[in-house]
C-alpha cells in the first residue's frame, strides 16, 4: 500500500543521514523541505523531496497537503499512563494550600495511587489506561514509554507491566515498558528500606525478567525517596537482567544523583528541575539524555528545567509529558512543546527536536522513530492549514492537528 502526500507546505525534521540525537547548538537546526512530497509504503517512509521531483505513482493514495505541515509524530519517552482512578482531591488540596510533599507525608501521592492500583483488577486498569493511550495518539504521539511504579508490591508491579504488555500487543504505537518498583517505599517498609530493595531485586526483578515484561528500569532518586546509594543498587540489579536505567532525579533536590546515573550508563535522567554545574559536568561526553517534563512543573508549580543552561552547555535535551495522576494529568505533547518554548525559552526548532529525535533516543528507538528519514516508521502528523510551524507553540491550546498516521495507517 502506498500513500503519497503532495504539495506539503513544510516537511519538517528531514534527516537524509541517520542521526540518533542532536545536542547543543545543533538543536536549533530543524531541517525542512518547502513544497514537498512524502511517500509512505506500508508502514515505512520510502521517499521524499521537493514537489518538482515528485513521482507520478497512479496506484498510490494521494493526499493533498496544500497549506499544511507534515512532521514526525511526537515521541513521549516518559509517562505513567497505566494507573487506576485519579488524584483530583489532591489537586484541590494543593489549591487550598497543601504542598505535594505535605500530601505525600499524609499517605497521599504515590501511595494513594498504589492503594487504588492494588484494589483494581487488571482488566479494569487496562480499560482505564487504553483510553489515555488512545487520547495521546489522537494528540500526535506515535511512540510512548510507560512505567510501572504504582504497584509497589510483587503482584501490583507485575499487574501494571502486564497491562503495558497488552497495550503493546493491541495498539500500533511503539511502546517501551519501564519497571519502576523503586517509586516510593510502601508504608510497611518505611523503616526498612533494605527490606523493600531486597523485594525489588530478589523477587520483582527475576519475575519481570522471566516474563520479559520490562525494557528499562527506573527509580525515584530524591530526598525522602531513594538515596543515591539505593538507586545505584537498583541500577546495578537492572543491568544483570539487561535493563538500562532511566531515572527520576533532581525534581525537588539536587543530591549529586546525576553523576551516579551517568556512571551506571543510564539512558536518560528525567525531571532536572534543579541542575548544578557538577550535574552538567557529569553529563558532558556521556551517553545519557537529559529529559525535561514541563507539564509537571506547570501543574505542581515547581521550577522549569533550565533548558538554556543545558543546551548552551552543549548538551542534548529531550521533552516528555510525564503523564501521571499526581503531578501531570495530561499527556498532550503539543502543550509540552508550547510550554517549553514559552516557559523554558527553547526555540520552536529546539523544542521540536527535543520532542522527536531526542525523545526517540531517550527511549532507545532513534533507529526507527523521531525523524523523516527513508526506512524509518511512517509516523506522521499532518497539521491543519497553518502559517508556519512556529504556529504550533504560538497557538498553544488550539488543536492544529488534522490527521495522525501511525505505522502507515491514519488513526
Ligand atoms: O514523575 N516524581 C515521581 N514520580 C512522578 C509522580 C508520581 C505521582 O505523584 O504519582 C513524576 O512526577
Ligand atoms: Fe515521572
Amino acid at each position: 500500500m502506498k500513500t503519497l502526500f503532495i504539495n506539503i507546505k513544510e516537511l519538517l525534521q528531514v534527516r537524509e543521514q541517520f542521526i540518533d540525537k542532536v545536542a547543543g547548538a545543533d538543536m536549533s537546526v530543524l531541517p525542512k523541505i518547502e513544497n514537498a512530497y512524502l511517500l509512505i509504503e506500508n508502514n515505512i517512509i520510502s521517499d521524499f523531496g521537493p514537489m518538482e521531483n515528485c513521482p507520478t505513482l497512479p496506484e498510490a493514495d494521494r493526499i493533498d497537503a496544500t497549506g499544511r505541515i507534515v512532521l514526525p509524530t511526537w515521541v513521549d519517552s516518559h509517562t505513567h499512563i497505566v494507573y487506576a482512578g485519579n488524584r483530583i482531591q489532591e489537586f484541590v488540596d494543593r489549591i487550598n494550600g497543601l504542598s505535594y510533599e505535605e500530601i505525600a507525608n499524609r499517605g497521599g501521592g504515590i501511595l494513594n495511587s498504589a492503594k487504588k492500583l492494588n484494589e483494581t483488577s487488571e482488566d479494569e486498569i487496562y480499560e482505564q489506561s487504553k483510553l489515555r493511550l488512545e487520547e495521546i495518539m489522537q494528540q500526535g504521539t506515535g511512540a510512548v514509554e510507560i512505567k510501572s511504579g504504582y504497584g509497589l508490591s510483587v503482584d501490583g508491579e507485575i499487574k501494571m507491566l502486564r497491562v503495558i504488555k497488552r497495550l503493546k500487543e493491541n495498539y500500533p504505537i511503539a511502546i517501551k515498558a519501564t519497571f519502576l518498583g523503586a517509586h516510593a517505599f510502601p508504608i510497611e517498609y518505611k523503616e526498612n528500606h533494605d527490606g523493600y530493595i531486597d523485594l525489588i531485586i530478589n523477587e520483582m526483578l527475576p519475575k519481570i525478567a522471566n516474563e520479559n515484561l520490562a525494557d528499562y528500569i527506573d527509580a525515584f532518586l530524591e530526598t525522602g525517596y531513594f538515596s543515591v546509594a539505593e538507586t545505584i543498587k537498583i541500577m546495578e540489579a537492572g543491568k544483570k537482567y539487561g535493563l538500562s536505567a532511566k531515572i527520576h532525579v533532581n525534581q525537588f533536590t539536587a543530591i549529586n544523583g546525576i553523576k551516579a546515573c551517568v556512571e551506571n550508563g543510564a539512558l536518560s535522567v528525567d525531571h532536572l528541575e534543579l541542575v548544578t554545574d557538577e550535574d552538567l559536568r557529569a553529563l558532558h561526553n556521556s551517553k545519557t539524555m537529559p529529559v525535561a517534563l514541563p507539564s509537571c512543573s506547570y501543574f505542581i508549580i515547581i521550577p522549569y528545567t533550565p533548558a538554556r543552561k543545558i543546551i548552551d552547555a552543549g548538551l542534548p535535551l529531550a521533552l516528555a509529558s510525564d503523564y501521571n495522576p499526581g503531578t501531570t494529568p495530561s499527556g498532550n505533547m503539543n502543550f509540552v512543546v508550547a510550554t517549553a518554548c514559552i516557559k523554558m525559552k527553547m526555540t520552536p526548532e529546539e523544542a521540536i527536536n527535543a520532542a522527536t529525535i531526542n525523545g526517540a533516543y531517550a527511549m532507545g528507538i532513534s533507529a526507527t522513530h523521531g525523524s523523516i528519514t527513508k526506512g524509518k516508521r511512517a509516523n506522521i502528523i499532518l497539521t491543519k492549514p497553518i502559517n508556519s510551524f512556529y504556529e504550533l507553540p504560538y497557538a498553544f491550546g488550539t488543536n492544529l492537528i488534522e490527521r495522525v498516521m501511525i505505522e502507515g495507517q491514519f488513526i
